[in-house]
Formats: structure tokens, C-alpha cells, sequence
């Protein structure tokens, strides 16, 4: 449709070699044309959703989409919306969400996935969760056999006693040789890593695998000290796959 064939970078047979960053575009703009006028719709966090964003302001300024109200998943979304004139809002204002956009680090075939390398699992999960449609945005380097099993599944955590919480993790992924890992700014220091809600993230890696999410998901979230982590477990309503290829969705 016109959505995905004016701006966004062509799929046609041309030798054009398109970059990850021009496939998480595609899906962007393939997703952008779920939404409709008068809709509230949970924008995402990630180098993905950033083009939601960026295509969302570009036809509210079109006048392609009208009285859209965004509900920002992080304060970096927030400065971008801010910056695009998007008009914003939140969940105690707007309960329910018409439609998120959003990307993710791992998508497995039932499209369960894994949120929050990026830090911002906690708006993410709170805003989708009270989605009607939840879009998943990525390109095929995502998609994976099994969640949890390519890398860090993130946990948010309180600052108090984090070390504390951070062995009980790897204590109850003993089964899977999972290793529990503070994350650190990168800073000079190494400190930790704060998310937009004050806390830390304890990023788990699995050696082996961890069996049931949901079950996984449950335990880790009856510990003590655990606010939320990085598993989205039935959330997905869609996911728009971008890669050399082409364009597809799942479900189709
Ligand atoms: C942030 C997220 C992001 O959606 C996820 O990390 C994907 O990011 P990107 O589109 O940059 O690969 O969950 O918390």
C-alpha cells in the first residue's frame, strides 16, 4: 500500500543491497498502516520502533492520520514523541491501548518473545499488556527457534540488595546453567545500569533449556526483589518479519 511504498526503502529486484536498518524500517512502515485516526497507540522502544514513531508523526503531518494520542514505552520514546509533536499521554489517562508498536531481540514461532535489551521491559510489558493489538516489528535476525536461548533474557530488579536477588536468579536457573549478570552502563566507572524506573537489570543466560516459559516466568516473577522480566509470553497479536526477501506477517 502507499504507506510502505513511498518512503520506505524498495523491495523491488533492483541489485539495491538493503541494510538491517532499512529492514527494521520496512517493518516499521508496514505496521504504521494498522493504525487509524483516533486511535491511542503505545509507541516502542528500540532502533525498530523508532521509525514507527518517526513514520506516525510524518502522516499526522501529512494529515494521513488524525487525533492519534501515543502512549510513550520509555522516556527516550517520550523525548523523540516530544520532539516529533506527537500529542502523548498514559495509561492512567488511557487504560486501554488500541494498538502498540514495538520491536523485540527474540521471536520464536509461537511468538513468544524476549523484550528489554534495551532496558525498557517494564513500560514495554505494562503498555502492550493493555494493548488490543500488539505489533511486533523486527527483521529476521530476531527470529529464533527458542526464546532465552541467544543471549540475555533481562529481569528488572530493585537496587536494594541486588546482588541478593541476582543469585536467587541463577540459583533457580540452576537446571539450565544460567549465568546472572548485572548490567553496567558501559561508563567508566562499569556502574549499573538504571533503568527508567530507578531499578537495575539482571540480564540471565542460559546454557541449557529453561523448559516451560511461562512456568520460568511465573517463578521468576514470585521472587522477592524481581519486578518484572523479559519474557512476553502471549502478548504478540502480530509479527511483521522484514527481510531480503520481502515483507511477511505472522499470522498472515
Ligand atoms: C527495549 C526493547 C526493544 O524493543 C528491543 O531491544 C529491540 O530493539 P531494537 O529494535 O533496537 O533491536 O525491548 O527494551
Amino acid at each position: 500500500s502507499d504507506a510502505l511504498s513511498k518512503d520506505a526503502p524498495s523491495l523491488s529486484l533492483s541489485p539495491v543491497i538493503l541494510t538491517q536498518d532499512d529492514l527494521k524500517k520496512i517493518a516499521a512502515y508496514k505496521a504504521v498502516e494498522f493504525v487509524e485516526s483516533g486511535m491511542v497507540v503505545g509507541l516502542g522502544t528500540g532502533s525498530t520502533a523508532k521509525h514507527a514513531v518517526d513514520r506516525i508523526a510524518d502522516l499526522l503531518r501529512q494529515g494521513k492520520l488524525k487525533n492519534i494520542v501515543g502512549i510513550p514505552t520509555s522516556k527516550k520514546t517520550h523525548q523523540q514523541a516530544v520532539s516529533l509533536g506527537i500529542p502523548l499521554s498514559d495509561l492512567n489517562a488511557h487504560p486501554t491501548v488500541d494498538i502498540s508498536i514495538d520491536g523485540a531481540d527474540e521471536v520464536d514461532p509461537g511468538l513468544n518473545l524476549v523484550k528489554g535489551r534495551g532496558g525498557s521491559l517494564l513500560r514495554e510489558k505494562m503498555i502492550e499488556s493493555a494493548s488490543k493489538k500488539f505489533i511486533v516489528i523486527v527483521d529476521e535476525t530476531k527470529l529464533v527457534k527458542h526464546v532465552g536461548a541467544n543471549g540475555a533474557m533481562p529481569v528488572e530488579v530493585v537496587p536494594f540488595c541486588w546482588k541478593f536477588t541476582q543469585e536467587r536468579l541463577q540459583k533457580l536457573f540452576e537446571y539450565a546453567g544460567c549465568v546472572a549478570k548485572l548490567r553496567t552502563s558501559g561508563g567508566e566507572n562499569n556502574e549499573a545500569f538504571v533503568t527508567d524506573n530507578g531499578n537495575y537489570i539482571v540480564d540471565l543466560f542460559f546454557e541449557r533449556d529453561i523448559g516451560d516459559l511461562k512456568a520460568a516466568g511465573d517463578a521468576i516473577l514470585r521472587l522477592a526483589g524481581v519486578v518484572e522480566h523479559g519474557m512476553f509470553i502471549d502478548m504478540a497479536t502480530t509479527v511483521i518479519v522484514a527481510g531480503e526477501l520481502g515483507v511477511r506477517l505472522i499470522p498472515d
